[in-house]
């Protein structure tokens, strides 16, 4: 990261903790809707639409180049696009920006030579082999089990997320061996709710909370991309229901729908917000495009929070020791 861009980046967080101003620090675009997979509490595939091109992609990244320092490619499976590599490749000569990839890994050998440039490789590991193909069909351990082989090969750091599911609780300690034996950090979430309803795979609370105060106890090295405090609120999700979140991801990331859709959050991606990047001019004056559309977004009204990203941004609300990570990129 350049100076100015570091000082760029400075007075944003700055302006973000104090004056509770907006910016799109971190941007999540979901290149594809289509999958390889299907994994039984995932409803993304099911929701096919005419995707973004890969210069729309270019045009988005171009707009948010000077005030973004993360920006996370996700899916579907982002390996099903042929121009994945491309977009990458693209995405790593702008300056300052961490960027990584969420894989369900089948395609990562094939490919592995394309993602060379990614700071971060993020691979799902949900259990052993009958429970991760459980969760994710038939085959698909080997498969992640072989990605994560070739990408820490290549000397790419790994970090696996694992979908913390009634069928899987038990099994977490698999994938913490898996972890110290191939040197990748893992950081997990309960599964819940996509669209559809999958409510007999939610963990049993009682369990996930004895799994998340076994891990705070051990002080699980493995988990150390998950920050304490994300720990301790897991410890008691969801019962400690708030009147509304003070949500700061709202205020410095938003999600990027593979039709060109804009949303505030990953949980949220089924509400309609009325802000397309498509429907925002991107030739006029600024604010433009993806800038336009993240101010029209609305506030969220959540409160309680799942996921592992936003739980970690809300628990570090000066975004210092997030950023920081990001930043040195020590995952
Ligand atoms: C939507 S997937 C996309 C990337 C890639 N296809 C993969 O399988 O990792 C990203 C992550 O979200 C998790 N995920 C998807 N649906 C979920 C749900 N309903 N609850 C919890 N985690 C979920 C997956 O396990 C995966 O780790």
């Amino acid at each position: 990261m350049n100076i100015q861009k570091a000082a760029g980046t400075f007075f944003r967080v700055l302006g973000v903790s104090l004056l509770r101003k907006s910016y799109p620090l971190l941007v999540n675009i979901r290149v594809t809707n289509r999958c390889n997979h299907e994994c039984i509490y995932c409803n993304v595939p099911h929701r096919q639409c005419d995707e973004l091109s890969e210069s729309e992609i270019y045009s988005v990244i171009d707009m948010i180049e000077h005030q973004c320092v993360f920006i996370n490619l996700y899916g579907g499976e982002p390996l099903v696009r042929n121009d994945i590599g491309n977009i990458i490749d693209y995405i790593s000569k702008k300056n300052g920006i961490f960027l990584s990839l969420s894989s369900n890994g089948t395609l990562v050998p094939d490919r592995i030579s394309e993602l060379e440039k990614l700071n971060l490789l993020l691979l799902s590991l949900d259990g052993p082999p009958a429970v991760h193909d459980k969760h994710k069909g038939q085959g698909s351990y080997d498969h992640v089990m072989k990605a994560i082989a070739c990408a820490r090969a290549r000397n790419i750091p790994v970090v696996v997320m694992t979908a913390i599911s009634r069928y899987n609780i038990r099994h977490f300690d698999h994938i913490l061996e898996k972890a110290r034996e191939m040197d990748f950090n893992v950081v997990f979430q309960p599964v819940i709710s996509g669209a559809q309803d999958n409510s007999e795979a939610y963990p049993p609370i009682e369990e996930f909370h004895a799994l998340v105060a076994r891990m705070i106890k051990t002080k699980e090295p493995r988990l150390s991309s998950m920050s304490k405090k994300t720990l301790q609120y897991y410890l008691k999700w969801p019962h400690h229901v708030e009147d509304e979140i003070d949500c700061l991801v709202e205020r410095i990331s938003c999600f990027l729908d593979a039709d060109g859709s804009l949303f505030p959050c990953t949980s949220l991606c089924d509400i309609d917000y009325g802000s397309n990047i498509r429907r925002e001019p991107v030739n006029s004056i600024r604010p433009c495009g993806i800038n336009r559309a993240f101010r029209n977004l609305s506030k969220t009204h959540c409160n309680q929070c799942w996921a592992v990203d936003s739980v970690e941004i809300n628990k570090n609300p000066f975004l210092l020791s997030a950023l920081k990570r990001l930043i040195l990129k020590k995952v």
